[in-house]
């Protein structure tokens, strides 16, 4: 550990850290990298535990090198909660499903939907897709105005995870996806302005699990090419899914697949605006060049800021002698500005190739099962938005308070009809 001093505050385990600008907090990752890489903290500051529950101090990993060791290696596990807030086991085995297991269970449970997601498939849906943000943006065209995260960013990916789960009904889709927002959002005062957090978590899981409830029973009797179909039909360890397997599966995908993509959508939007001469670069050759935009946008802002482990065993990692049973937190929109991996990191260069961001996590077992579907869906959606509302301008956005997700909550624009 370094014994310099940090010219900017460094205690990410504090709300008020979260508060600060994102130029401050990007400038703390990066005092970290260069003088504390592998930094102790205190137990992160908790609306979930009560303090006397809420003891245990964490390990900080910020460089790209040591995030990538750490996602792939079997001493880091997942079963003990991937959040830096603790929370409760039993909450986050009942919602989270394989994001929280080890092998082998979390291989088997993995193993059941991986088909679903692979680059192949979503190749072969692409059509589809491109199709409902078709659809998504002509809806709202006539309007010359809109709140692009309700209307744009959250309805799509809401739109596509229906459709892999089977639901079909709209209500139901509307409900999922307002409480898909809910899980992710915890710590956020727009809901805990009226409920405590871990109500907010309570209530998100028990609504997708009665979702959920509700499909298993439908697909029972009328079985489709979904998810959710699968699930009932498949056998784990010579058994049929439980109903509480299937309702922790269905929380997990809800969660994983509508915030992070709403999120990437929204600010690379913004991002795009903020940089007009990389905007106009991009849409000089959208179709040649937004596979490498994508992952720039994707670096530069990554939807989900970090993910947590628990240690095995005794391991040395980045200098810092890290014991059996620690928390390590894995920093990846730190890693995605480590300049030993990027050149001129602080560039925003949707040119840059190549880009190995981290914002799908360091390539371990839990590597983002929704990729490729991920990429597919915020390309889809930023060519039908500058294809079909040429002139669109953004209005003062207004982010979400999080130290889990990159998130946005409203992000006013106008366009001339
Ligand atoms: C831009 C959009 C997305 C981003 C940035 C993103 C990011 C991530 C990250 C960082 C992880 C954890 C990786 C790790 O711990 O090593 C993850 C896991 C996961 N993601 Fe995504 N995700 C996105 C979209 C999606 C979509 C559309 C789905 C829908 C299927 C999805 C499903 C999952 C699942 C199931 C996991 C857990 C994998 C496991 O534990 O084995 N993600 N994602």
């Amino acid at each position: 550990m370094s014994t310099a001093e940090s010219p900017v505050p460094t205690d990410i385990e504090t709300f008020a850290f979260w508060e600060r600008s994102r130029d401050e907090r990007l400038a703390a990752f990066k005092w970290l990298r260069e003088n504390d890489p592998v930094s102790w903290h205190p137990p992160a500051e908790s609306l979930l535990l009560p303090p006397e529950a809420n003891l245990a101090g964490f390990w900080a990993i910020t460089r790209h090198a040591d995030v990538v060791e750490a996602s792939r290696s079997k001493n880091f596990q997942s079963g003990k909660g991937v959040f830096m807030e603790d929370m409760p086991v039993e909450v986050i085995k009942g919602a989270l499903s394989f994001l929280v297991e080890d092998p082998p269970r979390h291989t088997e449970l993995r193993g059941i939907v991986q088909s679903a997601f692979s680059p192949a498939r979503i190749k072969k849906i692409e059509g589809w897709i491109r199709q409902h943000a078709h659809d998504v943006v002509a809806g709202i065209k006539p309007d010359g105005k809109a709140d692009m995260v309700p209307q744009l960013a959250k309805v799509l990916p809401g739109l596509i995870f229906a459709h892999y789960v089977g639901v079909t009904d709209d209500a139901m889709r509307d409900k999922t996806v307002h409480a898909a927002d809910m899980l992710g959002s915890w710590n956020d005062p727009e809901y805990t302005e009226t409920m405590a957090p871990i109500e907010v978590f309570g209530f998100a899981a028990q609504t997708l699990g009665a979702v959920a409830m509700e499909l298993a029973a439908l697909r029972r009797t009328e079985p489709g090419d979904d998810v959710v179909t699968w699930l009932t039909q498949t056998e784990f360890e010579g058994e049929k899914m439980t109903d509480a397997d299937i309702a922790s599966f269905f929380v997990m995908l809800s969660g994983a697949s509508n915030d992070t993509t709403g999120h990437a959508i929204a600010h690379s939007l913004l991002e795009l605006q903020r940089h007009p001469e990389q905007k106009a670069w991009l849409l000089e050759d959208f179709e040649g060049r937004i596979d490498n935009a994508v992952e720039e946008l994707l670096r530069w802002r990554p939807p989900i800021i970090h993910f947590r482990r628990t240690a095995l065993e005794d391991y040395t990692l980045g200098g810092a002698d890290i014991k059996a049973g620690d928390k390590v937190v894995l920093w990846y929109e730190s890693a995605n500005y480590d300049d030993g991996v990027f050149e001129d990191p602080f560039t925003l260069d949707l040119s840059r190739k190549p880009n190995k961001h981290l914002a799908f996590g360091g390539g371990g077992l839990h590597f983002c099962l929704g990729n490729a579907l991920g990429r597919q869906l915020l390309k889809c959606a930023l060519r039908e938005v500058y294809t079909q509302l040429p002139d669109f301008e953004l209005q003062e956005p207004m982010e979400g308070f999080s130290n889990l997700f990159n998130n946005m909550r409203h992000l006013p624009a106008t366009w001339t009809v």
